[in-house]
């Protein structure tokens, strides 16, 4: 390790009571914390729990105070629409202050929960901040999922009031959301109070009063509101996120912790100052947008660019590249699926060479395992570093990475650098033994995790003992599998539950599975993910139809395909369901989904010893090539 990261990285594990301590003298308290870590009640650790703050006055009013209120705090820029807009600190805050007088007269107040179903619109960032103004609990959903996913969120969190908008713009479709808002509204149990949505130019749609009033009336008739003095042990979002079951688990953010540590992040891990641009492109409906599009940035007092967009289609591959050189934009967070998707379209970055990017200083990668061919790639066209870090929606920020603004370090393709301090990351062994560099077992990180991270699920103390802190005594289990190597650089390799990377995007196979056993024709079922050249991964369903059915199979396929775009969204990118005799099974009865997916993958497989008939492994591969679905990646 070089000397200067590796100092301060063992600093924040030899004493990270000292080093949070410093980091928290960087943000604005009412009442700054004098306890600064509790631990009587392991796992549930609290940071900072005597002091008083606000998310909305860290991430806007304290610029203003600090004499740069007319900086640019956030560019929106929607090429899928043609819309351009900017807000200084001081107008932000003006949208911000009043959305936040239009939801206390709505009847929000401080600890409830807001729903956000909405698209990457300026709107929905004003909604999140004023939600953090007044101390209500926001729970973003994105809006690529389905109604019952929503319905799911509102009758978990028992939102008070639900905010949307008329629609949302995807390449080729626009996305209504009121009829899946009513729906879900519909299917839930919790009844929300009020619906708040936001009219799209040329897309208004009717609404119900008094139940349901418009952005722009609710603003009208609101005045300015200030910031509330929140515990910094009180909540500041719930965001769901995929579980090993259909039930999502309600993840939740405390509020001093997270300002402090994602502030600390901007500098130290991504080398941005107050006056650099930055862009991360991805969705506020995830955790990197939450953290990466709207709130780090914003605290540390820098720009953020609002995109709404994909890399491709909208209208080129080089979107992208116009971003980045019309805003300056100095460093950009995305997923690799989006690097992949621009060099499939402009494998030889043609597009690029029409822009100027010489402000362009580093590239950040992260939600899947960044493919060292794209990485690469993207080097060469962009002659700046590209950095494959590792987090979680549970972190919140970078388990591990290379921490440009500490020092950078040599880049190892295909691992995600090493632990950010706060983070002490190990290797567990099946054997519950601690490993030794270069072997393989679960990555795990030494508990107390640091600031901004989960300290429960939501309404859920048990389910977060239970499924991170119990297997591996004293840690965090992070259900990554992966290893170690001799100079401390991480390589994440896999998941060790049934969760699946779509696209950067995380899913559960087991809640496609529940989705599909509701088929009346299906008798059981198996889903996988498979190598995607493109996404990363891609879910494929294996049916076993119910004795007796003699319906078209293709049909069937079909119409599981619409249900599992029905019920969980079309980010599931669920389109492949095939019908097939049976599903090899060990002799207990636990289905094989490891070997289907190795054989979809083409990859090498020992016959499982525990396999109820081995006969079936060589069906399997008949049909996935049948189907054309053999070794896709
Ligand atoms: N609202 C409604 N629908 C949405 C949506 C949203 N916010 N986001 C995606 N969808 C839909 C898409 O329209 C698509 O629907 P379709 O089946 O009708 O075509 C489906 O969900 C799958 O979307 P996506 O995964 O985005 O695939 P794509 O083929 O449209 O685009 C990429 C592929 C690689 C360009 C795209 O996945 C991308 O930009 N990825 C960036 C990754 C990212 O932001 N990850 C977040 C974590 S960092
Ligand atoms: P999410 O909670 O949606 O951010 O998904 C977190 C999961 O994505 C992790 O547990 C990993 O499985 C995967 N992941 C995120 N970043 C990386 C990375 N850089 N390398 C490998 N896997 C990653």
């Amino acid at each position: 390790m070089s000397d200067k990261f590796h100092k301060i990285y063992q600093q924040s594990i030899d004493n990270p009571e000292n080093f949070w301590a410093e980091a928290a003298n960087d943000v604005f308290w009412f009442k700054k914390p004098t306890k600064i870590l509790n631990k009587s009640n392991p796992p549930f650790y609290k940071w900072f729990e005597d002091g008083v703050t606000n998310t909305c006055y860290n991430a806007l009013d304290i610029h203003i105070d600090n004499g740069h209120g007319d900086k640019t705090a956030l560019i929106y820029d929607s090429p899928i629409t043609g819309n351009k807009s900017q807000f200084t600190f001081k107008e932000l805050r003006q949208k911000v202050s009043k959305f936040a007088g239009a939801l206390k007269n709505q009847g929000v107040q401080k600890g409830d929960r807001v729903i956000i179903y909405m698209p990457m619109i300026p709107e929905a960032v004003v909604a999140m901040l004023a939600c953090a103004r007044i101390g209500a609990i926001h729970s973003v959903v994105f809006g690529g999922f389905a109604s019952n996913e929503l319905a799911s969120r509102i009758d978990d969190s028992k939102a008070k009031v639900l905010i949307t908008a008329s629609c949302g713009f995807e390449p080729g479709r626009t996305v209504e959301y009121k009829p899946l808002v009513d729906a879900a509204i519909l299917q839930a149990k919790h009844k929300i109070d009020k619906l708040i949505l936001f009219q799209r130019p040329g897309h208004e749609v009717k609404l119900n009063a008094p139940k349901e009033i418009s952005f722009d009336e609710a603003m009208a008739n609101a005045a300015e509101t200030d910031c509330v003095e929140m515990n910094s042990n009180e909540y500041a979002y719930i965001l769901y996120t995929s579980g090993t079951t259909g039930t999502p688990k309600g993840i939740v953010r405390d509020i001093g912790g997270h300002i402090v540590a994602l502030k600390w992040t901007m500098k130290n891990i991504y080398n941005i100052d107050i006056d650099d641009v930055w862009w991360s492109a991805s969705d506020i409906g995830w955790i990197v947008g939450h953290s990466y599009i709207v709130y780090a940035p914003l605290f540390k007092g820098c720009t953020t660019v609002l995109f709404e967009g994909k890399p491709v289609g909208t209208p080129d591959a080089g979107v992208f590249w116009k971003i980045i050189s019309e805003y300056k934009v100095k460093s950009l967070f995305t997923a690799p699926t989006a690097f992949r998707a621009i060099k499939k379209e402009d494998p030889e970055g043609k597009f690029f060479s029409k822009y100027d990017l010489s402000n362009f200083k580093s590239l950040f990668l992260a939600g899947e395992r960044a493919d060292p061919d794209t990485i690469k790639w993207a080097e060469n066209l962009l002659k700046v570093p590209v950095i494959d870090h590792w987090w979680q929606t549970e972190t919140s920020w970078a388990i591990s990475s290379n921490c440009t603004g500490i020092e950078m370090m040599k880049t190892k393709y295909g691992s995600a650098c090493k632990a950010v301090p706060g983070y002490d990351v190990k290797i567990i062994k099946p054997d519950q033994s601690l490993a030794k560099p270069n072997e393989m077992g679960d990555v795990v990180v030494k508990l107390p995790l640091p600031p901004g991270t989960f300290p429960t699920l939501w309404n859920a103390d048990q389910r977060y003992k239970e499924n991170y802190m119990t297997n591996y005594e004293g840690y965090y289990q992070t259900y990554d599998a992966g290893h170690i190597d001799e100079d401390g650089y991480i390589w994440i390799m896999s998941r060790t539950d049934d969760i699946i990377n779509v696209a950067g995007h995380r899913l559960s196979t087991g809640a496609i599975e529940e989705v599909l056993s509701e088929h009346q024709s299906v008798a059981e079922c198996a889903v996988l993910g498979i190598a995607d050249k493109l996404k990363g991964q891609l879910p494929i369903g294996l049916i076993v139809l119910k004795s007796g059915v003699d319906k078209d199979h293709a049909t069937i396929s079909k119409e599981c395909v619409q249900m599992v775009r029905d019920k969980i969204g079309p980010v599931a990118a669920f389109k492949v369901a095939i019908v097939i005799k049976r599903l090899p099974k060990t002799r207990s009865g636990k289905i094989l989904r490891g070997t289907i997916r190795k054989i979809a993958d083409n990859e090498k497989f020992n016959i499982p010893p525990t396999i109820d008939d081995p006969a079936i492994l060589n069906e399997i591969k008949q049909d996935l090539i049948k189907h054309q679905i053999l070794n896709n990646g």
